[in-house]
């Protein structure tokens, strides 16, 4: 029998905007019925996959469980505007979560060798100066109080996709702007009165022109690199460009952003975890990747089966949707010690917060290097942090974290 509300939850961006409905949520999916039919009014069914190992069940097949043609869970209302709007197509961009296969490959590649370690590597003192001038405004707010997300840790992943895309710091307070209403979900206080459609069009409109100027005046930077790209001989599409810039600044912002208050708020309310790591800095890189997995800013992405498939004794049929649930993933029982206590020292940490296989997060390795550079920079000038009001979490069904936390910081002196 279907449990309404149940289903209606699972695509509600409230629910994930209360971290306790969340998990409360997804432990008893887990527990009760781990692949589960899920029909929420409003959308078309999928089913909903809850447990680690099925998960990477679905992302090591990347033949079988195909990201088109619904990577992202979204309204029939929204889907039939986006179909009516792009002539069929139920996606408004063509980036890289939205390929498979070979194209997916192809595309890929064009940007892969950018974000490998050697080059990220050659980034850690530029993103380092950006850390400092992060902290060098929190010195500022010494003993005052003041939103640690919207005020600081929005800013610092920004400035750090503008530095890879070579963007101008005049653009600064804009791309933030449409960046937020992109990802906004659901949240009125997150849109502020755009929405994704809008976004979009501002996104293109904004990368359209960025895309001009690096076809006459290529330099060495990431946009350069994907306007001149060329796809089977030919020059890439308008809107495979577009999609690509959106990727890679939409997908750089709110997921790093959101870890790195959820990880201050974690550590504020673990105070001995606080107190371990500015003792044992060494422990900086474990930690980041305990808050990618205690925050999970990414819920969720979709594949659909290609044939039917049968995923622990549930008969998936050919053509039906899978919503795979990371934070879900990422609290299991059966992969974690103690999945709901926040350990900066877990190890092992097979976390899904980047998801796994052929889509697995291309930005990794640069997230990681920049949430590790913000706390080292952080911890050692950092007094105390108190908090100094309620947090709050985007209400979003997609990827979002914490969007407000007001706190109170006193620096070393
Ligand atoms: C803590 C920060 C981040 C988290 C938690 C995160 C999470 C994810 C997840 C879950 C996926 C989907 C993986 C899958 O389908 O298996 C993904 C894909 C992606 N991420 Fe990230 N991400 C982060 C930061 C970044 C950054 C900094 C960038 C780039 C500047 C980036 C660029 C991308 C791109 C381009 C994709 C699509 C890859 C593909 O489909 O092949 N991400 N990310």
């Amino acid at each position: 029998m279907i449990d309404q509300a149940l289903d209606n939850a699972i695509a509600d961006g409230k629910t994930y905007g209360n971290p306790d409905d969340q998990h409360a949520l997804f432990t008893r999916l887990r527990q009760e019925d781990p692949v589960h039919w899920s029909e929420p009014e409003g959308f078309r069914p999928f089913w909903t996959v809850s447990k680690h190992a099925d998960i990477m069940e679905i992302e090591r097949q990347q033949d079988l469980f195909t990201n088109a043609p619904r990577s992202k869970l979204f309204s029939i209302e929204f889907e039939d505007k986006v179909r009516s709007l792009m002539e069929g197509n139920s996606n408004l961009v063509r980036g890289l979560p939205q390929m498979d296969g070979m194209e997916h490959r192809t595309y890929r590649q064009i940007t892969q060798a950018w974000f490998l370690p050697k080059q990220i590597k050659q980034l850690e003192e530029r993103i380092t100066q950006l850390a400092q001038r992060t902290v060098a405004d929190l010195e500022q707010r010494s003993g005052e109080t003041f939103d640690f997300y919207t005020e600081l840790a929005a800013w610092y992943p920004l400035r750090v996709i503008m530095l890879i895309l070579g963007l101008p710091e005049s653009d600064e307070a804009e791309l933030l702007r449409i960046t937020n209403a992109y990802f906004g979900g659901s949240d009125p206080e997150m849109q502020k009165g755009s929405d994704l459609f809008q976004a979009t069009r501002d996104f293109i409109r904004y990368f359209d022109g960025v895309s001009e100027n690096r076809r006459a005046h290529p330099t060495d930077d990431v946009a350069s690199v994907i306007a001149n790209s060329v796809i089977d001989g030919k020059p890439i599409g308008h809107h495979e460009a577009s999609s690509y810039y959106i990727a890679l600044a939409a997908a750089g912002h709110d997921t790093t952003g959101g870890t790195a208050a959820s990880g201050l708020l974690a550590l504020i309310q673990h105070p001995d975890q606080w107190r371990r790591l500015q003792a044992e800095p060494d422990l900086i890189p474990s930690a980041v990747d305990e808050f990618v997995r205690w925050a999970s800013p990414a819920k969720h992405f979709m594949r659909t089966a290609k044939q039917d498939y049968v995923l622990r004794g549930k008969n998936i049929k050919r053509g039906e949707a899978l919503l795979m649930a990371y934070p879900s993933g990422n609290r299991d029982e059966d992969v974690f010690d103690e999945p709901f206590a926040f350990r900066i020292d877990r190890s092992p940490n097979r976390h899904l917060g980047f998801g796994f296989g052929a889509h697995m997060c291309l930005g990794m390795m640069l997230a990681k290097m920049e949430l590790q550079i913000l706390f080292r920079q952080l911890l050692p000038r950092v007094h105390r942090f108190e908090l100094a009001g309620e947090p709050a979490w985007v209400q979003t069904s997609f990827v979002g974290g914490v969007k407000r936390l007001p706190v109170r910081v006193t620096m070393r002196s």
